[in-house]
């Protein structure tokens, strides 16, 4: 038997699993790491946390699944999306990376806006300049720290940077790429046009990839702390949204998923790039050769809960501890305990400011309705209907471009909750699916490493051979009445606030 590993780059921690060839999982670790917010807005890590997450959970599957490591063909990894991540000549790290959650360059955009042309820059980079994308943050270290700048010799993302302490090798690839504002992503290749006009020297970027080609093997040192064997094969991996696709079989056109991780996602495959003129979803190369996708990005979804729990829940968060369970299992029933509108509450999933649909980075989150009667019950219901409702909205956007899914998969944290599914399926109007295999971006980026050492013929045809799906639940058509109302109502709520967001930046 030959085995894989998947190792997911996430904003919370770093997830590593080892599949055997049928996509089975044999052990699987996770490190967390913190997330640096210096600011109101900004977020940072340090990508030391995240080599560190790597050899130790490295370690941990190796032990724990017994497997010997000359059978551990390949790995692949899947990362969180635009980080900036810049090194200097000796390689060595200079800054704490900026993530895709920070909203610190709105000024940077409008720049690259004015000077690439909004038209042409969505044409060749597909999607507008959004603060959370690279380019942004490549001019603000420019202009703000000038004497880091100076020294920067090499641009990279996440994953990239993970991967190349592996291997020694510096590569990107496409589906990663394609968030930078820096790909021509028809072309799928570094636009000169872009990189040009705005002055970034194309030798700091990488030389790219497909997702499924081979970038390295693991060097003698990074196996001395890994565990692995010297020359295992690493696949070029994809962004966390493309390696999730795969994980889940949506590698097809027809296919789509929502993602409920720190960040929510609904991903659909496309043949060919589909560009949504008013930029409010992404497209992307995906992981799948040639292929594109087309998908939103809410930047607080699972956050919201996560935000709700640290703040609200110390006493689950205990109890939880000691009955040796996850805190959300202890919260899920007392959000079912309020019903549907939650007492006429409604939360807005802004805490990160937003990105898909209204794109606005001033934007924060928000209960419209609160009255003394409410509970902390009724709060925590709000919370995960304003998350779902986010979710909707973006769907709704790819069904007006005509891309329109039959069911829907179900990842991330989020999709671990019988609950939260129920909600989206009765809110979406469609069957929500899991699948057998709940390990979406880490059996993602395993696959791609199958793909690359040979293991499978294809990514298309190694999903039809892993990846099985469970009996999908369906939507229930009173439920759906019954939230219509209120999605509708919270449709309604960024353009009435909208001006007030502006207002409270300004302070
Ligand atoms: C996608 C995006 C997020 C991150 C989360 O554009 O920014 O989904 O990839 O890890």
């Amino acid at each position: 038997m030959k085995y894989l590993l998947g190792i997911d780059l996430g904003t919370s921690g770093t997830k590593t699993v080892l599949f055997d060839e049928n996509g089975v999982a044999k052990a699987s670790a996770t490190v967390e790491y913190p997330l640096l917010q210096p600011k109101n807005g900004w977020a940072e890590q340090h990508p030391q946390d995240w080599w560190n997450a790597a050899v130790s959970t490295i370690k941990s599957v190796l032990a724990d699944s017994g497997v010997d490591k000359q059978d551990v063909v390949s790995l692949g990894i899947s990362g969180q999306m635009h980080g900036l991540v810049i090194l200097d000549e000796n390689y060595q790290v200079l800054r704490p990376s900026i993530l895709w959650c920070d909203g610190r360059t709105q000024e940077e955009c409008d720049e690259i806006t004015a000077t690439i042309g909004k038209e042409r820059l969505i044409q060749i980079s597909a999607n507008p300049a959004l603060t959370g994308f690279t380019a942004g943050k490549i001019l603000w270290v420019r202009k703000h720290e000038p004497e880091i700048w100076a020294k920067v010799r090499h641009i990279m993302l996440p994953k990239d940077y993970v991967r190349y302490m592996l291997t020694g090798e510096l590569y990107s690839e496409m589906s990663d790429a394609s968030g930078t504002n820096l790909l021509d992503v028809p072309n799928r290749c570094w636009s000169e046009e872009i990189l040009t006009k705005l002055d970034i020297n194309p030798e700091f970027m990488p030389p790219l990839l497909e997702s499924a080609d081979k970038a390295g093997t693991v060097t003698e040192e990074a196996a001395a702390l890994t565990g692995l064997n010297v020359g295992t094969i690493c696949a070029a991996g994809a962004a966390d949204n493309m390696a999730a696709a795969v994980g889940t079989g949506v590698a097809k056109a027809g296919k789509a998923f929502t993602t409920i991780g720190t960040s929510g996602v609904v991903f659909a495959h496309s043949d060919n790039v589909q560009i949504d003129p008013q930029g409010r979803v992404h497209s992307f190369c995906a992981a799948v050769p040639g292929a594109y996708t087309v998908m939103s990005c809410s930047l607080a979804a699972g956050l919201s809960l996560k935000w709700f729990r640290d703040t609200f829940c110390a006493a689950e968060i205990e109890a939880a501890r000691e009955m040796g369970v996850d805190p959300y299992n202890l919260m899920n029933p007392q959000a079912a305990q309020s019903p549907i509108g939650a007492n006429r509450l409604i939360y807005l999933p802004y805490l990160m400011g937003e990105r898909s649909p209204i794109l606005d980075s001033n934007s924060r989150g928000a209960f419209i309705g609160l009255s003394a009667m409410h509970t902390r019950r009724d709060l925590l219901r709000a919370v995960m209907e304003g998350v779902i409702y986010s979710q909707r909205q973006n769907l709704d956007v790819l069904r007006g471009m005509n891309v329109v899914p039959e069911t829907m998969l179900a990842c991330g944290g989020g999709a671990k909750s019988p609950f939260w599914r129920q909600m989206m399926a009765d809110v979406f109007g469609m069957p929500v699916q899991t699948l057998t295999n709940a390990e979406g971006p880490a059996l993602g980026a395993a696959i791609l490493a199958g793909v690359a050492a040979g293991v499978y013929e294809s990514v298309p045809a190694a999903c039809e051979k892993v990846v099985v799906g469970n009996e999908p639940q369906q939507p229930d058509a009173e439920a759906g009445k019954a939230y219509e109302p209120f999605y509708e109502l919270y449709c309604q709520l960024y353009p009435a606030l909208k001006e007030s967001y502006a207002a409270l930046a300004k302070m």
